[in-house]
């Protein structure tokens, strides 16, 4: 087991990583209290078992899976949820699911009484590597991606590997989106990700590279928790991918991750904040897991969204997170019309 801790002014978050962490470890926080489970419908078809016999008649909350679930409505409905169970400030709410039970149940903790004791169990590849850790929490509101949110740090998050194995590949693939983002800020993890460019989808390799992904992460959220600057680093690729997912959809997140890297990549080495060595290797980590990288129609209309990122400081420019160099990465900002103009050159059909 690899524990990783992050200390914050708010809140401790312990991070336990390890295949079998989650039966082992998720009794402990149980006894004396009220307890409240949420999950979603596919990993309930899949670990109901086991969410009974770690959390007995613990209430469990089922949300439909998908992107769609995490919203205003059904944060709303998981607050009554809890209200209904009685639960008090002792209690504690288990997320038990990918980064959307994640997000929205962080959320549901951070509000009830103003704040409960919240445990992360995330079982997609996606959530171990970055959505559990941290305590970012947030719904999507009308067409706005985590437009409703506070950072409230989990109390604990336990990564078990294990549930990887009934994850899908298209899964897999988007947890690698993100683990290549963290390639792209940490030259070690980039190494380990091209030396082992044939493993990428091997679970053995996936429990090696996930405690390295997880502990970038605390480090950066040790130096900036509230992302006054270092943590926007984790938006690499972010801004793109954020405007396509609202856009065109279709995709999943961790998907629209790598799209929006690939494409971003292609502005930095156009600005010259990037070498077209490192663009290059970039590009074939990037390929290597993507597959192809879609072209779209309509793109002029999909930039608009770009100008919703929380990144950007004024209406009229946009911020983006760039790779420079091993290990080092730019915050690019580019007059709108800049912007849009080279997505439309790139990745318009
Ligand atoms: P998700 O939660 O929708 O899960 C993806 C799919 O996998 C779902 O259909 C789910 O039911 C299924 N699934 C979950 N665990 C499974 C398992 N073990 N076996 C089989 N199927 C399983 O999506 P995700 O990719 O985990 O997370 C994406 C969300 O995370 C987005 O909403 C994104 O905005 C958010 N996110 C948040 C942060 C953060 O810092 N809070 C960071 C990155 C992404
Ligand atoms: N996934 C971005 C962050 O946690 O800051």
């Amino acid at each position: 087991m690899k524990v990783i801790e992050i200390h914050t002014p708010s809140q401790d978050s312990v991070i336990t990583c390890g295949a079998g962490c989650f039966k082992r470890l998720a009794p402990r926080f149980l006894a004396g209290h009220r307890n409240f489970v949420l999950t979603d419908s596919n990993v309930h078809a899949l670990y109901g078992q086991d969410i009974k016999a770690v959390f007995g008649d613990a209430p469990v909350y089922i949300l439909p899976a998908g992107e769609e679930s995490k919203n205003e409505v059904s944060l709303f409905r998981i607050l009554q949820a809890m209200i209904d169970a009685g639960l008090h400030r002792n209690s504690f709410l288990f997320a038990v699911g990918g980064g959307v039970v994640g997000d929205i149940g962080g959320l549901a903790a951070a509000l009830y009484m103003r704040g409960i004791h919240c445990v992360q169990v995330p079982t997609t590849l996606l959530a171990q590597v970055d959505s559990s850790v941290g305590g970012k929490t947030a719904v999507d509101m009308g067409k706005v991606k985590n437009v409703v949110g506070a950072f409230y740090q989990p109390e604990a998050v336990l990564v078990d590997g294990t549930f990887l194995k009934t994850l899908p590949a298209r899964e897999i693939r988007c947890g690698l989106g993100e683990i290549v983002k963290y390639g792209a800020l940490n030259a070690k993890i980039l190494d380990s990700l091209t030396e082992n460019a044939d493993r990428l989808f091997d679970l053995a390799y996936l429990a090696e590279i996930t405690p390295e992904c997880i502990e970038h992460k605390a480090e950066v959220v040790r130096l900036d928790e509230r992302e006054k600057g270092l943590r926007k680093s984790l938006n690499m690729g972010h801004t793109t991918a954020h405007a396509f997912e609202l856009f065109y959809g279709g995709l999943s997140h961790g998907e629209f991750v790598l799209i929006g890297m690939y494409y971003e990549l292609k502005i930095a080495l156009a600005e010259g904040a990037t070498t077209a060595e490192y663009a290059a290797l970039l590009e074939g980590l990037i390929l290597r897991v993507l597959g192809e990288v879609p072209r779209y129609e309509g793109v002029e209309r999909a930039a608009e969204y770009a100008r919703l990122d929380k990144k950007n400081a004024a209406s009229d420019e946009v911020s983006m997170i760039v790779p420079a160099d091993y290990g080092t990465y730019a915050e690019l900002r580019l007059p709108f019309e800049k912007y849009r103009s080279y997505l439309v050159s790139l990745a318009e059909k």
